[in-house]
């Protein structure tokens, strides 16, 4: 019988419900907890931007030595001067090019086709004097914000070049205000710099107005770069409606840009909008991959003179990552707590040699971060249970299906007790199992007369599993694709 790290109570009754309690009330939203960028979970005491702030962030400084042309001379160069940790302003310059608040001066990597469109879009409606709604989604930490921070950089650049009037900017994050319908006093605010607003008339119904009526309307296009819009979605759709709206007026100068996290969110709100005649143009960031994660972070870096992480390292945590979230807040994160592994280990030892940042430290800095609540649920589950786990991760592991039925998985669930030579359930028992898995949230059961055809659908991300059970022999051998 293989040795089982995390299993004793199942092996008896694989029914049995270990999870302690406050493991399971985490579990009610297990994908915020796998995928959400809370880099307070990092050891560094810097907060991200993300919320409340629109585009005040730092620019990328680099070491005092540092110079770009000899850097970029440096990447034709092969050899690199070395890296010395123990020398703080080095260590700085490192923290400082991987901290999330930095803004890469040298421009973005890996979005140029989501900026090129949105600038288009931008540059059409300021050429033609129109007004125009946008809406980018995309998860956390795809760079939207970024994105469309350079965007307006770029719009009012441009605009200069071409002798036109620079638009207005302005930009809002839902999150900082005090209510939803604080939004039109923020725009009103903006475009009534001199002019007194009336008193008689909401901020809502003023900018109606004056969008109205040739004599009342701005002259200048405002852009408005409406940033975490999702709290407006989820908490006042009416005030969302009304937003869009005003880019349909006559006579409105208003480029609407709304940029929200949650993707499926559009479905729900948008066909109202084409109903209502304002149907934004959608430009969706999508999850970053594992190659452009580490083409960013190598971008990052290049203001650095020396390299100071192991590709195989940076390699590593651009699979990690790309594979649970693309979540770029999240590389970050992780690799910034690599160095303060690799940093507090240098303090320990009196070795001379400094080296860069290994694998290893990337190991540690790693698990901390996907050490989420989830994990330590399915860590506290009967084997068989997790044996169950496992089946739904190989499942849908390498395929985009998110749904399997109770019959198939019962056979992915038998290869595994076949391969494991551990003895199965029978279908009764492996359908409570499910139904308890089910409550616990880690996975979604449909109805069905028939217990097999009832539909499966995996709750958690399937990576949780796979970085549950790392390192544990017998739940690799669990998690090898399946040979049927
Ligand atoms: N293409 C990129 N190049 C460099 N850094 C990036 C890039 N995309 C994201 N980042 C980093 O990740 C952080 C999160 O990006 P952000 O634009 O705020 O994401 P979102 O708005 O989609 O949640 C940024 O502050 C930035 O440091
Ligand atoms: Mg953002």
């Amino acid at each position: 019988m293989p040795t089982l790290r995390s299993a004793t109570a199942g092996m008896a009754s694989p029914t049995a419900i270990s999870t302690p309690r406050s493991a399971k009330r985490r579990l009610t939203s297990p994908r915020r907890a796998a995928g959400s960028p809370d880099v307070s979970q990092f050891t560094s005491p810097h907060k991200s931007p993300h919320v409340g702030t629109v585009g005040t962030p730092k620019v990328l400084s680099a070491s005092p030595r540092s110079s770009r042309k000899r850097l970029y001379g440096d990447l034709v160069a092969a050899e690199k001067p070395k890296w010395n940790p123990r020398d703080p302003a080095q260590m700085q310059a490192v923290k400082e090019a991987l901290h999330v608040a930095t803004v890469p001066s040298c421009g973005l990597v890996c979005r140029d086709d989501e900026q090129r469109r949105v600038l288009e879009f931008c540059k059409g409606c300021v050429e033609q004097e129109r007004a125009g709604s946008l809406y980018v989604c995309g998860c956390p930490g795809t760079g939207k914000t970024l994105s469309i921070n350079k965007v307006k950089e770029s719009v009012a650049r441009w605009a200069d070049e071409m002798g036109m009037a620079t638009p207005d900017a302005l930009s809002i994050s839902c999150t900082s205000l005090a209510n939803t319908h604080e939004i039109f006093n923020k725009i009103l605010a903006k475009l009534l710099t001199r002019k007194k607003a009336t008193g008689k008339l909401s901020p809502l119904q003023q900018l109606q107005t004056m969008f109205s009526h040739k004599e009342s309307a701005p002259r200048r296009m405002l852009l408005v770069v409406v940033d975490e819009m999702d709290y407006l979605i989820t908490r006042d759709r009416a005030v969302l409606h009304d937003l869009f709206m005003l880019t349909t007026y006559q006579f409105s100068r208003c480029i609407l840009i709304g940029v929200a996290n949650a993707i499926d969110l559009a479905d729900r709100f948008l066909p109202k909008l084409e109903s209502l005649n304002c149907k934004p143009l959608v430009v969706t960031f999508r999850a970053y991959s594992k190659d452009q994660i580490s083409d960013i972070i190598k971008h990052r870096l290049m203001v650095l003179e020396y390299d100071v992480f192991e590709p195989m390292a940076l390699e590593f945590c651009a699979r990690k990552v790309a594979a649970a979230s693309g979540d770029m807040r999240k590389a970050l994160g992780v690799c910034r707590s690599a160095v303060e592994v690799f940093e507090a280990r240098l303090q320990e030892s009196s070795d001379q040699e400094f080296g860069v940042v290994t694998f290893d430290h990337m190991d540690v800095a790693l698990t901390k971060a996907f050490k989420s609540a989830v994990v330590d649920s399915i860590l506290c589950l009967p084997q068989h249970q997790q044996m169950v786990l496992c089946a739904l991760a190989n499942t849908f592991h390498h395929c985009k299906r998110k749904t399997t039925t109770l019959g198939e998985l019962n056979k992915s669930y038998i290869e595994i007790c076949r391969s494991t030579q551990v003895p199965a359930v029978g279908m009764l028992e492996f359908s409570n199992m499910c139904m308890v898995l089910s409550d616990q949230g880690f996975m979604k059961l449909g109805q069905s007369k028939e217990d097999k055809l009832r539909k499966v659908m995996l709750q958690i991300d399937s990576s949780e599993i796979t970085f549950a059970f790392k390192g544990n022999r017998f739940f690799q051998k669990c998690l090898e694709p399946p040979k049927f």
